[in-house]
């Protein structure tokens, strides 16, 4: 059964990789899907396959249209929103050299719950494609096409905007077109219709049309009353450049007066707009001997081609150019004097001339700033789209030679100076060759000074001031015309002494150098002293390691852990590894997570979780009393803390009690002092990686522990670092860590802020309609507090206090991790709001938390082992 189930979905793949197949060139990009729903999935109508967009971008939020009624395919109810940052960019691969059909399309639907009409731009590149403006439009959804060749095989897409309200994408759909067809002589085809004519036709798109253009019918009203519809049963060769569909060949229409032309206003594009036409023919009726069809097409009375005679069952293409000046624009088919019967037409498409002047910036330039941008882990929310134009979107910390439009821009000077990069100075540096001006002071680079540095031509101005460099600065760099500042590293060698070949004179204004031998003298002996500090630290962390095996105290047989839980009498827990008891050493409680299987991930979990634990003590840590591993049983055994966690007392589950705003506050405190502690308190640095309210935990005088230490990773620092699988609890993820794989401290602060809001509101963290940050950004502009604040709460707060918590848990939140606060700033709000609260309580005559709110204050301000 589990086998053919196994065939089953196998042969199922192949199917949707051969459909697939037949979309070569396809990028269907469903914006804003959420992450937990299949990606790539077939669209039921049209068989594209739809892609998420996550991968395609790395900014914006996910969003879900609020009302359907006009029935939107499934790829059009999700969008992505763009709360946050000016221009966000997707960048897309195509073939360079090639026409591509780009399609965006753009449905409201009310998504936002506010009613209010967007207007933003929209960017091909650096340059302006169109203003989507819904308030204009007056409909609830658009689309904008282009027929476009890129002049590189990326693409970016980008919405700007520029008022009030936030842009927003629903899909993305880009086809590789045909060879040679739809070539203008400069600029791009903005799609103003296209359409055929059948009075009783839907629109045409995939798979009928093999490049999924949308061709819609002239039906109903659109069906003028002077036209007469002809239609064939039979087949129409539909082979040329541009394969109009065969659906769309078989109807056409011919004036009802067959002495008079056959008339059709176009869509205004502005006048004295060019305009390209592509008007497809084929006789679908049958002719007598005596009969010719022959006819003439003009714009404004302007004939624009050889009189036209279409093949019978054949297609022909006329494409054509022209200008309308004035502002109504006609195109008419005329009979010739010879013909016998009246024009027709089946189908047509016309478009106006779009003109992206400004160059994208030099390519092998933009390969060099991502790799740049890669290495230092940057994640600037400005940094996208196109580096160095339009002029007002450059990203921070360039500068680019872009005087001319037509000329790519360059890169000409890069300040990444106190931006905490680590690591070595980044290769790719010299892949700028005009950059004159590199500014990397203030930060914490290590390794030597590169030499390909002085190799850069055009490089004039280099400041590496204030960094952890070390070793001896190149011959290369010793140059005149180039200024070099290295002062502040303290490891890197100045003198003549440590030069491989001394050299007489310096040439190098090192500007440091002057700064005196005392001034390095005392650097290296603060040096010494920090090294022998950091070779007792290395000692200690590999005594550490050693404790797993052998630190036989904690450590207990099967049979102990039988006889202390009492034959596992009494479970007070089930969690994902496996269930938890209570039980007794030495005559007190403790609880005993006994792991299911000794999987290997189980196995990893448990040995992180020991290794951790008997390492790291902080009050507000769950401590481990130790655990077992014998054989297959491994078990955990941990304080036991008699209060459950914080979710049960959010929501009264199990039984516990509704804990009131200042408990809540203190617990958060505790949870931060616990978390910084992990942060930077110990070593090597930890991110906790699941912080959720039921891993919070309460002993019996309500003070926080922090609980689950299971995927818990060490991490270089400041540095961010990536790893293949993203764990953690769903809802409470980093959308950054979860987009890009990097893991840093900041990842625990954004599931930090989430618990807070949890706190704060009570609501679910993640229902159908919302996560709850993004619940609360819509509430924040509301101004009212009470609307946002847990109604269990009865209003018993200080709201001065509760805005200063929800304010901090949104910032928090921010999708951007270097927006968030770290844990130290966390816990110093955090006391300013349980002062706020403090001082509202004594004046309300002092209740009992009072006390209680003071005293926790005293005696955890710093994070301190126990
Ligand atoms: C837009 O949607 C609303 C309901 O969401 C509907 O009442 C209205 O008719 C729609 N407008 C158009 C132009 O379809
Ligand atoms: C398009 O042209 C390229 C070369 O210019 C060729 O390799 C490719 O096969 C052509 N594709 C089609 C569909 O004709
Ligand atoms: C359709 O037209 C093409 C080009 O004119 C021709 O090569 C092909 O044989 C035709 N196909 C049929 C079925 O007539
Ligand atoms: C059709 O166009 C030709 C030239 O292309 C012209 O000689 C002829 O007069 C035109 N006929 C009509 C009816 O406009
Ligand atoms: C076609 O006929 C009209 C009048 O019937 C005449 O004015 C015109 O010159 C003719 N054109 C040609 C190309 O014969
Ligand atoms: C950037 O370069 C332009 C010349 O391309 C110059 O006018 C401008 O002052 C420079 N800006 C900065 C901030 O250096
Ligand atoms: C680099 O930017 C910093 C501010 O971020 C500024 O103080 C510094 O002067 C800039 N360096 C150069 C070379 O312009
Ligand atoms: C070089 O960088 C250091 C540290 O950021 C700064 O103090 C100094 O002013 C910079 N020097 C110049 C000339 O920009
Ligand atoms: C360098 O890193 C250390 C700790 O890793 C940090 O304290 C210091 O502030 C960093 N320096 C800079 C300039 O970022
Ligand atoms: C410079 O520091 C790196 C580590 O950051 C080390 O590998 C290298 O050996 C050091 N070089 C010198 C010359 O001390
Ligand atoms: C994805 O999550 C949302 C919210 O939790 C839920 O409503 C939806 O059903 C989920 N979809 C799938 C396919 O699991």
């Amino acid at each position: 059964m589990t086998k053919f189930l196994g065939l089953l979905l196998s042969l199922i793949a192949i199917i949707h990789i051969i459909q697939a197949q037949g979309q070569q060139g396809f990028t269907s990009l469903d914006c804003g899907l959420p992450a937990n729903e299949t990606s790539p999935y077939e669209e039921s109508y049209t068989k594209l396959m739809f892609t998420s967009d996550e991968t395609f971008i790395r900014s914006g939020r996910n969003g879900r249209i609020r009302e359907n009624p006009e029935g939107f395919a499934k790829p059009y109810e999700t969008l992505r929103y763009f709360p946050d940052g000016i221009r966000n960019c997707y960048g897309l691969k195509v073939e360079k050299g090639r026409t591509h059909m780009i399609v965006a399309r753009f449905v409201y639907g009310n998504y936002d719950g506010f009613d209010v009409k967007p207007k933003f731009d929209l960017y091909l590149g650096p340059n302006l494609w169109a203003t989507i403006d819904f308030q204009r439009l007056g409909t609830n959804s658009t689309n904008e096409e282009i027929l476009h060749m890129p002049t590189s095989d990326s693409l970016q897409i980008c919405l700007v905007k520029t008022g009030e309200t936030t842009p927003f994408i629903s899909a993305l759909e880009i086809r590789a077109l045909g060879n040679d067809s739809y070539i203008t002589k400069s600029g791009s085809l903005m799609r103003l219709s296209r359409s055929y004519f059948s009075k009783s036709g839907s629109n045409i798109r995939y798979m009928k049309d093999i490049y999924d253009r949308e061709w819609v019918a002239h039906n109903g009203a659109s069906f003028q009353k002077e036209w007469t519809q002809i239609s064939t049963a039979l087949d129409v060769n539909n082979s040329n450049k541009y394969v109009p569909p065969k659906d769309v060949l078989i109807h056409a229409a011919t004036p009802t007066d067959a002495n008079a032309p056959l008339t059709i206003e176009l869509p205004s594009g502005g006048s004295g707009e060019e305009y390209y036409f592509y008007a497809h023919f084929a006789e679908i009726q049958d002719l007598q001997a005596k009969d010719t069809r022959e006819f003439n097409i003009s714009l404004n009375g302007e004939v624009l081609s050889d009189p036209i005679i279409p093949k019978k069952l054949d297609i022909t293409t006329v494409s054509s150019v022209g200008t309308c000046q004035g502002m109504e624009c006609i195109l008419q088919l005329t009979r010739t004097n010879r013909s016998t019967l009246s024009p027709l037409i089946n189908a047509l498409e016309i478009f106006t001339v779009i003109r992206f002047p400004q160059s994208e910036t030099d390519e092998n330039d933009v390969a060099a700033i991502k790799n740049i941008e890669a290495k230092y882990g940057l994640s600037r929310i400005a940094w996208q789209g196109d580096p160095c134009v339009p002029r007002q979107f450059l990203w921070g910390g360039l500068n680019c030679s872009n005087t001319d439009m037509s000329i790519s821009p360059r890169i000409t000077s890069l300040n990444l100076s106190s931006s905490g990069l680590t690591g070595n100075i980044a290769a790719a540096v010299q892949n700028l060759p005009q950059l004159e001006k590199l500014d990397l002071s203030n930060n914490n680079l290590t390794g030597g000074v590169p030499e390909f540095l002085g190799n850069m031509k055009s490089l004039m101005f280099i400041n590496l001031s204030r960094n952890n460099l070390n070793g001896s600065i190149p011959q290369a760099l010793q140059k005149q015309g180039l200024e070099l500042l290295v002062d502040g590293n303290p490891m890197l060698c100045l003198s003549n002494a440590c030069r491989k070949r001394p050299k007489k004179k310096v040439l190098v204004p090192i500007v440091a150098s002057i700064a005196s031998a005392a001034v390095v003298i005392a650097v290296l002996v603060i040096f010494l002293v920090w090294r022998k500090k950091k070779a007792t630290a290395v000692g200690g962390t590999s005594m550490v390691n050693d404790t797993f095996a052998n630190k036989k105290s904690r450590r207990f047989t099967y049979s102990e852990v039988v006889k202390m839980t009492n034959n596992f009498q009494r479970v007070i827990g089930k969690g994902g590894s496996g269930m938890v008891y209570q039980g007794t050493v030495n005559g007190s409680e403790v609880a005993i997570k006994l792991l299911s299987q000794t999987s290997t991930q189980g196995y990893e979990q448990f040995k992180a979780e020991v290794d951790l634990l008997l390492r790291v003590h902080h009050t507000n840590l769950v401590s481990l009393v130790g655990y077992c591993y014998e054989g297959d049983h491994l078990a955990l055994i941990y304080e036991f803390l008699p209060n459950g966690d914080l979710k049960q007392h959010l929501s009264g589950k199990g039984g516990r009690s509704i804990i009131n705003w200042s408990v809540r506050l203190r617990t958060a405190l505790e949870t931060a002092l616990g978390l910084e502690y992990l942060h930077v308190g110990c070593t090597p640095p930890m991110v906790h990686r699941d912080v959720k309210t039921a891993n919070i935990l309460l002993d019996e005088n309500f003070k926080a522990k922090l609980a689950d230490f299971g995927i818990s990773r060490s991490f270089g620092g400041r540095e961010s670092q990536e790893f293949t699988e993203v764990a953690g609890t769903h809802g409470y993820i980093d959308p950054e860590y979860y987009r890009t794989n990097r893991l840093a401290e900041k990842s625990d602060v954004y599931s930090y802020g989430v618990v807070l809001l949890e706190m704060i509101t009570n609501k679910p963290v993640i229902s159908e309609e919302y996560h709850v940050a993004e619940w609360v950004g819509t509430k924040l502009n509301q101004c009212d507090i009470t609307e946002i604040m847990d109604p269990k709460l009865c209003g018993d707060y200080d709201s001065n206090s509760a805005w200063r918590a929800l304010e901090l848990a949104v910032s928090c939140t921010d999708t951007s991790s270097s927006k968030r606060p770290i844990m130290s700033q966390v816990i110093n709000e955090l006391k300013e709001c349980i002062a706020c609260e403090n001082s509202r309580i004594s004046n309300n005559g002092g209740l009992l938390e009072s006390q209680e709110i003071n005293i926790s204050l005293d005696s955890t301000v710093v994070p301190r082992a126990r």
